[in-house]
């Protein structure tokens, strides 16, 4: 049986059935807050503390939310297969990490960090970032943001992801609405690579046509599943 190279995306809703708020379901966190005030750079520079408190208050939430089934069954995934596995992680929060994944890059940043716009340094952070924070690494006050990448910014290892893209012969994407590029257009460089394509989502609308095959249901029953399916074919 070849070795299998397997690229995951996932988004917002792997983290839903954890409590974490997704961004554009109707409840979602751009029906309360304006992206534009809050997640772009021209936002925090009109109103840096009002930035910061968006990024607290979600920090905080962290503390109070659990990996759930489908982040532990990636981590499964990552432990038993048979390859290689790369998991690109849209999401901010800690719970693919805490839920044993390793081999991870979190392209749109960390709610667990800061960047300090003095020295450049990236840092963990647990707790409020005040306004006049010192960076852990340079001391300079009052010049910490949220690691985040805001609209408008490069997400980070693009360019180890784009090699990984070219390689698989598996990409799946989970709970992502396809919305917002780079990441929406991973199943393209996947498809050109020759890989199949699939996409497990709660309602498989939108982007789902560009996918060889999808899995429609809750992450919490459809990834372990699929996990089950994955292992099984190619032990
Ligand atoms: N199980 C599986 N999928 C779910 C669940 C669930 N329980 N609940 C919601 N979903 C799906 C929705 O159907 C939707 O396709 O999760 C997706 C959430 O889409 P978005 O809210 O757009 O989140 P995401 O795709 O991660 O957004 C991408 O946009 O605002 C930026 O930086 C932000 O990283 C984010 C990026």
């Amino acid at each position: 049986m070849p070795r299998s190279r397997i690229v995951i995306l996932t988004g917002a809703g792997i983290s839903a059935e954890s409590g974490v708020a997704t961004f554009r379901d109707p409840d979602g966190v751009w029906a309360k807050f304006n992206l534009e005030d809050v997640a772009t750079p021209e936002g925090f520079a009109r109103d840096p503390a009002k930035v910061q408190d968006f990024y607290n208050m979600r920090r905080r939430q962290m503390d109070s939310v659990e990996p759930n089934l489908a982040h532990a069954a990636l981590a499964r995934l990552e432990r038993e297969i048979r390859g290689d596995i790369l998991l690109v992680t849209q999401n901010i929060d800690d719970l693919h990490e805490r839920a044993g994944s390793r081999n991870l890059i979190h392209m749109h940043g960390e709610l667990g960090r800061v960047l300090c716009q003095d020295c450049g340094g990236s840092s963990p952070w647990a707790g409020d970032i005040a306004v006049h924070s010192g960076c852990p690494a340079c001391g300079a006050k009052g010049r910490l943001r949220p690691d985040v990448v805001w609209f408008g910014e490069m997400p980070y290892r693009m360019e180890e992801i784009g090699e990984a893209l070219t390689r698989c012969d598996l990409f799946v994407a989970i709970g992502t609405s396809g919305n917002v590029y780079p990441a929406a257009g991973f199943v393209e460089e996947a498809r050109a690579a020759g890989a199949l394509t699939i996409e497990l989502n709660l309602k498989c609308a939108g982007w789902g046509s560009r996918f060889d095959d999808q899995m429609e249901g809750p992450a919490t029953q459809v990834v372990p599943a699929f996990v089950e399916r994955i292992l099984s074919a190619t032990s």
